[in-house]
């Protein structure tokens, strides 16, 4: 009887080897260009007086957060608690949860991590305000929480203006709450077109962030914290009066979408998917090994690198469809092709690592958290 196979055998590349050595697909990350990327929003968010909490639901990766944290971010932003869990167990202490916790489990877990971070938790209710307060009083400690205020997105988050006082009133009264500010994400503005528009109607929106702060100032609320922004928007939001913070995140990465459909400028793409042509059925027509468990399509369509004529069409489970222009270069079964994500959020989630390059050579493996995360 042969021994059974170890499905890993020979699949782990060895630190130092060139893409060309990687088995494919693998998502990449150039290291210099993400590094570049943080440099640049460190440098804009300081000329703004502004802190930066990236958000990291974009990397999932325990190393990345550290990264950001020590290049100059105040803190890091979190979707989930299970996120927040895996920024602390990294050594990241200053945790905006940018979401409700709900439910006794996740408050008990909420209440262990404020013994090993600072976290901030988000809430438009009483009804998750009340029992946050319960179980932080009951461990003998508090939390740090911020009222989301809804600017136009329609998700989560209670009206700008009055709507937030009694939620406010009630978080500084009770035990177990220690209250800090205001959190909002002004995501249906990033795809305006046009600039001016953008501008307007995010400044527009921010504004009823900020007169919510006052209104709360005028009744002796303090709101040390005023936090929003991501990368569609933050360019612009930086400059807006009274924010303190944005969390501006995938940025570090970029991808399609937010350079061709946010129109962010002067960030570079770290992250690509390289692929191979397994098959090329006939000439306007090549197939490569990257479908949707490996890239997601749903925001926008993935970016070949430097092959004109070239375009992803269509995407089944495991195949790349792709368009090929009578006038593109050669592109032969064997090819390696490098992409840029079309949504690297809901990309890299497809993943379980991260191969980081320096100067052409594998630098680092840097692990991607799975759907533990999500919890
Ligand atoms: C609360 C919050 N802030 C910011 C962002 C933006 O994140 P990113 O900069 O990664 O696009 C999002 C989601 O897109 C969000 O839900």
């Amino acid at each position: 009887m042969p021994e059974p196979m170890h499905s890993s055998t020979n699949r782990q590349p060895e630190i130092g080897c060139t893409k060309d050595e990687l088995d494919t697909p693998a998502l990449c990350i150039d290291l210099d260009v993400m590094d570049q990327n943080i440099r640049l929003i460190v440098e804009a968010c300081r000329a703004a007086g502004v802190a930066w909490r990236p958000h990291i639901k974009g990397h999932r990766c325990g190393a990345i957060g550290v990264r950001e944290v020590e290049a100059g971010a105040l803190g890091l932003t979190c979707a989930k608690l299970g996120e927040a869990e895996l920024m602390a167990s990294s050594g990241v202490r200053d945790l905006l949860i940018a979401n409700a916790i709900v439910g006794d489990r996740k408050l008990a877990r909420l209440v262990e991590l404020s013994r090993h971070a600072d976290p901030i938790v988000a809430v438009d209710h009483t009804d998750q305000l009340r029992p946050l307060a319960a179980a932080f009083a009951a461990a003998g400690r508090s939390v740090r929480v911020v009222i989301e205020v809804d600017i136009g997105l329609a998700r989560g988050g209670v009206e700008p203006g009055d709507a937030a006082l009694p939620l406010a009133r009630e978080a500084i009264s009770l035990e177990g709450i220690d209250f800090v500010g205001l959190m909002a994400w002004e995501g249906h503005l990033i795809r305006i077109a046009d600039r001016d528009e953008k501008e307007r109607s995010i400044h527009d929106a921010l504004r009823g962030l900020l007169d919510t702060k006052l209104r709360l100032e005028v009744e002796g609320i303090e709101c040390p914290i005023v936090s929003c922004a991501g990368t569609g928007s933050f360019q612009i939001s930086l400059a807006h009066p009274g924010i303190t913070e944005v969390e501006a995140g995938g940025a570090i990465m970029m991808d399609v979408f937010y350079r061709e459909e946010c129109g962010v400028t002067g960030l570079g793409n770290a992250l690509t998917l390289l692929t191979t042509v397994v098959a090329r059925p006939g000439p306007g027509r090549a197939i490569v090994d990257a479908g949707r468990k490996t890239l997601n399509v749903e925001i926008a369509m993935p970016h070949v690198c430097e092959r004109p004529g070239v375009e992803f069409e269509r995407m089944s489970a495991e195949h790349g469809q792709l368009k090929v222009a009578p006038n593109a270069a050669r592109l032969s079964i064997g090819d390696r092709l490098e992409v840029v994500p079309g949504y690297a959020d809901l990309t890299v989630f497809l993943h379980d690592r991260f191969y980081g390059f320096r100067d052409g050579r594998l630098a680092e493996i840097l692990p991607i958290a799975g759907s533990d995360a999500s919890q």
